[in-house]
């Protein structure tokens, strides 16, 4: 049975985990789901120092001692992964926000290869979408397979018809999540996944300091592969991975 966690970055149980229920009603009609919901207002997370240990050696350096691990374990024993945060001040929630800064080191080495992410954000002003897309890239960052989210206008109270393009949104949303959930492999990266890709290996390697990152990247091989993960880029893309080591390797030299 797949497993999905929702890590919520309300306190209250409202709109945010009113669209989360949506959402898992929707998955649950596609087979049975063992669905956990996670508000980050019942975990002990304090906030990041910035003492940067967690880049330089290592995450276990890291001088909190909370409960990332525990949140990070739900992650690992997941097959798929909600981050869905209410619009706070025009961002995501602090709490969203404080789980971000205290994963950053994934987004130098990262590590859900073939897990499905996707975010749903709730807003009483329908100014844009630019709190889903940050988190979007916030879950390919951490190497998620990222499906597209949903931003929902939640007011309280809510009118029957703000209720129906509710659930029709994340209905869609489900939908594309489910897709993502049963490919049997992680997707080809996008050109723009692979420059990222190719420019962060070289950045790593001609650091001046080998930190922990270096390493990292050596025992997995990602100074030879053509992607984080096996995949087969075809002719094109194998061609625009040479040119981006290239571009590469000159910004390097004129540094
Ligand atoms: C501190 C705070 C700041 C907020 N800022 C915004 C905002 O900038 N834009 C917006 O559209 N809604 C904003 N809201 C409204 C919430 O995003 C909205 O009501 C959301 O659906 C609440 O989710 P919840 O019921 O799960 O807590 C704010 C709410 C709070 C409490």
């Amino acid at each position: 049975m797949k497993k999905i966690t929702a890590f919520i970055g309300s306190a209250r149980k409202k709109a945010t985990y009113q669209a989360i229920q949506e959402f898992e009603k929707n998955l649950k009609q596609h087979e049975e789901i063992d669905f956990e919901y996670v508000f980050l207002s019942e975990y002990n997370l304090k906030f990041c120092q910035g003492c940067c240990q967690c880049f330089e050696k290592g995450e276990e350096f890291c001088p909190l001692k909370d409960d990332r691990d525990v949140l990070l374990e739900k992650i690992e024993h997941s097959d798929g992964v909600i981050f869905a945060t209410p619009s706070y001040a025009f961002q995501v929630s602090a709490r969203m926000k404080n789980l971000l800064d205290r994963f950053a080191f994934m987004f130098h080495r990262p590590r859900f290869f073939g897990k499905t992410f996707t975010a749903i954000v709730t807003q009483t002003i329908p100014v844009g979408d630019n709190i889903r897309k940050y988190l979007e890239n916030s879950g390919a960052n951490l190497g998620f397979h990222v499906t597209k989210g949903c931003c929902v206008w939640t007011l309280d109270p809510m009118t029957e018809s703000q209720r129906k393009k509710l659930e029709q949104k994340v209905k869609k949303c489900s939908e594309r999540f489910y897709k993502g959930l049963i490919r049997s492999k992680p997707p080809v990266p996008s050109l723009f996944r692979l420059m990222l890709f190719r420019f962060g290996r070289l950045g790593v390697q001609h650091a001046n300091v080998r930190n922990y990152d270096y390493y990292y990247y050596k025992d997995k091989g990602w100074f030879e592969s053509d992607y984080y993960y096996e995949t087969s880029l075809g002719p094109i893309k194998k061609l625009f991975g040479y040119f981006f080591d290239f571009l590469g390797r000159q910004f390097v030299k004129h540094m």
